[in-house]
């Protein structure tokens, strides 16, 4: 594993205010904190370095919101990070401004993915969001200036309140500004969170209406060109995007199986035959690394076994499924067999010539069901 790793996440969480919905680690104000939080991710970069090819594949910065770090902060890490095929920063509309996009470009970011959730007013007022639709666009129409050609969208479907007529008007809203790359998640809320407590009845109604939705999301960007290559994951064809691949290449690393590292707090890697997780405790996390030491972290062994059952249930999840090979001694082949009677699994040649497992669309739309029953 030494001097392997070419996949990089970077967790920046400082947020301004706490959305109802969120549950990734977030710190909202401590903003004196900003420039000693970055101070402790590179002196955790610096332990961790030896893991890392000197030239990586992708890099990803996540939140929080890393585009509101002070801004002295984010320009020293970005420019003390290894050079990347693919360097990807994680941006609330409002907080991107010319100047923002501007600096984020030159700095080497190649991809912005962008938190929009809704364009409607009354939608984004019920997930506590900070930005309105005309912010959404002006942050989309400032990336467009600053030469970003691969940008992300991340959008909601069962949000309380949310009609199918809504949610086509989001497509419709989305697919005006024409993004390289849409992510559309299912709005998952946490039992006991005061989100959950304030929209109990309606997110009950929402789950019923759930698959319908999803299904519209499919078809509507499908006739737009866009590839549903993922489970929540879409974009443009080679043919719409100038020849380009324009997949979430890292996002495609974890897919994949492949080995993470992960810096920060509540950070995750992957690393051969064990998981890690940082401290998500910003104090713990920040004395640590000042005395130059690792940050406290839970440690899961991962035998074979294990990651190979992840490589199915995570392979499974795209539309190119995985090699029918590598995926054999996880399955359970009666219920493959019956799966593939039903419609809803199929054994394909793949691109190589080697025989590829993958799920079918019905498949893919009914999801975690399906590949729970081919787990042996
Ligand atoms: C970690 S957040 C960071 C992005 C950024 N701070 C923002 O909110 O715009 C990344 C994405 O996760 C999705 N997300 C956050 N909470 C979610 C939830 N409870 N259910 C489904 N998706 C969620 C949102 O679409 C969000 O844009
Ligand atoms: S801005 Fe993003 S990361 Fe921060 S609380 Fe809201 S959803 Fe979570």
């Amino acid at each position: 594993m030494s001097g392997t790793v070419r996949h990089l996440y970077v967790h920046l969480p400082f947020c301004a205010h706490r959305c109802g919905y969120c549950d990734f680690v977030t710190v909202v104000g401590r903003e004196g904190l900003h420039g000693q939080y970055v101070d402790a991710l590179l002196a955790e970069l610096e332990l961790e370095r030896a893991v890392l090819e000197p030239r990586l594949e992708t890099i990803f910065l996540g939140g929080g919101t890393p585009t509101l770090t002070e801004a002295g902060a984010l320009s020293r890490l970005l420019g003390a990070l290894p050079p990347a095929a693919e360097l990807t920063v994680e941006a609330n509309p409002e907080t991107v401004t010319a100047e923002l996009a501007r600096f984020l470009r030159e700095a080497g970011v190649t991809r912005v993915s962008l938190g929009a959730q809704s364009f409607q007013p009354r939608l984004l007022t019920v997930l506590e969001r900070q930005a309105g639709p005309d912010d959404v666009r002006g942050a989309f129409y400032h990336l467009r200036d600053a030469k970003f050609d691969n940008i992300s969208l991340d959008l909601l479907h069962g949000i309380p309140g949310q009609s199918a007529s809504d949610l086509e008007r989001d497509i419709e809203e989305a697919l005006a500004l024409g993004p390289e790359h849409i992510s559309y998640y299912e709005l998952e809320a946490k039992p006991g969170t005061r989100f959950t407590h304030a929209h109990g009845e309606e997110l009950a109604r929402q789950a019923e209406a759930m698959e319908g939705y999803f299904e519209l999301v499919i078809e509507q960007l499908n006739e737009a060109g866009y590839r549903w290559y993922e489970t929540a994951n879409f974009c443009l064809t080679p043919a719409r995007a100038g020849g380009r691949d324009v997949r979430a290449r890292h996002n495609l690393a974890y897919w994949l199986g492949r080995d993470y590292l992960g810096l920060g707090i509540g950070a995750v890697s992957t690393l051969g035959a064990e998981r890690r997780r940082n401290t998500p405790r910003l104090n713990t996390y920040l004395d640590g690394l000042d005395r130059g030491e690792s940050p406290p972290r839970e440690i899961e062994p991962l035998d074979e076994n294990v990651r190979a059952q992840e490589r199915v249930m995570l392979g499974l999840r795209l539309d190119i499924g995985l090699p029918f090979a590598a995926a054999k001694r996880s399955l359970d082949h009666a219920a493959l067999s019956r799966l593939e009677r039903l419609g809803l699994a199929a054994r394909r040649a793949g691109g190589d010539g080697a025989e590829t497992l993958v799920l079918t669309p019905r498949g893919r739309r009914l999801g975690g069901a399906v590949t729970a029953e081919l787990l042996a």
